[in-house]
């Protein structure tokens, strides 16, 4: 079979999607950004982009049309919005795409009990890849790529809990959990190895990083490329995680966003997941300090 070539992306303009708009660029890909009828961001994407607008309502012929031809779609709108999902993946699977990447690019192994547990996305994105799978199995050539990739590195430092601004950072327990976490750039480059090594990433969740470390060498990397000392608060995970989930139940959304950050420290270790996917992928570990001092070039 050909390599994969056409490829199409739906949510060129979030936060993610631009990076991996550009990755698939560098890598040659045929791409076309899809969006919707009513999207209002401009089609100013880097040659040779093309772009094509489909219904909001997802029509489903219209959909299937606007995806033939494609060999991959990749899907970069809210994880949350898994039934929009559910009708690409049929289009796409109508329209003879052959490689399905959902939304997924989670912060959180949404697999475990746990995840699912402390925050209903999780079960949403688990529901979503059944789905795919089911699919898969009616269908054999349409495939299905998850990619989780622990928290983005470089995109809010608020979410990962550092503060550049005031140095300050929070840790839970004793900053000892290590946690694997990738910035934009990488994620971008592992989708493209995923549609470069289709058969050994088929039907698979694989686990990808920038690096796995204690959150107390981030808290080092921070202060030596700032060249001060940082303030950092402890917080016991357990009672972090109890105290959050409270605050979640009474509909805190900043809470949820805390339940997300907790599971991707204690349960964010990818070395140790069957789907780590490093090797597989022919991907390195970036070195944390070099990546710490991008960042805050990138966020003073
Ligand atoms: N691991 C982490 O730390 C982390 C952090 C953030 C996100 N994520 C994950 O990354 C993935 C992408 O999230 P994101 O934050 O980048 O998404 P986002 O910014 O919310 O996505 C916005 C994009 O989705 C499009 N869109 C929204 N609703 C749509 C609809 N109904 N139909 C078609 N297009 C629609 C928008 O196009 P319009 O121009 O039409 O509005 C825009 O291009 C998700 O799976 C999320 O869970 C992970």
């Amino acid at each position: 079979m050909a390599p994969i070539q056409n490829v199409a992306l739906l949510g060129a303009d979030g936060n993610l999607g631009p990076a991996i708009l550009h990755a698939l660029l560098s890598a040659k890909y045929t791409l076309t950004v899809l969006k919707r009828h009513s999207s209002t961001t401009p089609d100013t994407y880097p040659s040779p982009t093309k772009t094509l607008r489909i219904p909001d309502d997802l029509d489903h012929t219209a959909l299937t049309t606007a995806l033939t031809g494609q060999d991959a779609l990749i899907v970069t709108i809210k994880g949350s919005q898994t039934e929009i999902q559910k009708e690409l993946a049929d289009a796409a699977q109508a329209a003879g795409v052959r490689r399905f990447i959902p939304a997924d690019f989670g912060s959180c192994d949404s697999s475990t009990a746990e995840a699912q547990e402390l925050v209903p996305l999780f079960k949403h994105k688990a529901q979503l890849r059944s789905y795919l799978q089911s699919l898969t199995l009616k269908h054999p050539t349409f495939t299905w790529t998850s990619l989780v990739t622990g928290h983005f590195f470089d995109w809010s430092l608020p979410f990962i809990h550092v503060n550049l601004a005031e140095r300050k950072a929070d840790v839970l327990d004793e900053g000892q959990h290590c946690c694997s976490m990738s910035t934009l750039a990488r994620i971008g480059e592992a989708t493209v190895r995923v549609l470069q090594r289709e058969e050994v990433t088929a039907n698979r969740m694989l686990f990808v990083q920038s690096f796995c470390v204690r959150q107390g060498v981030v808290v080092e990397a921070f202060e030596k490329a700032t060249e001060e000392a940082w303030g950092v608060e402890k917080f016991p995970a357990d009672e972090f995680r109890v105290r959050e989930k409270t605050k979640a139940e009474e509909g805190d959304v900043n809470a949820v966003e805390n339940l997300v950050y907790y599971l991707g420290v204690v349960d964010g270790d990818w070395t140790k997941k069957h789907g780590f996917a490093m090797d597989l992928l022919g991907l390195e570990d970036e070195d944390v300090n070099a990546v710490v001092k991008d960042v805050i070039k990138r966020f003073t």
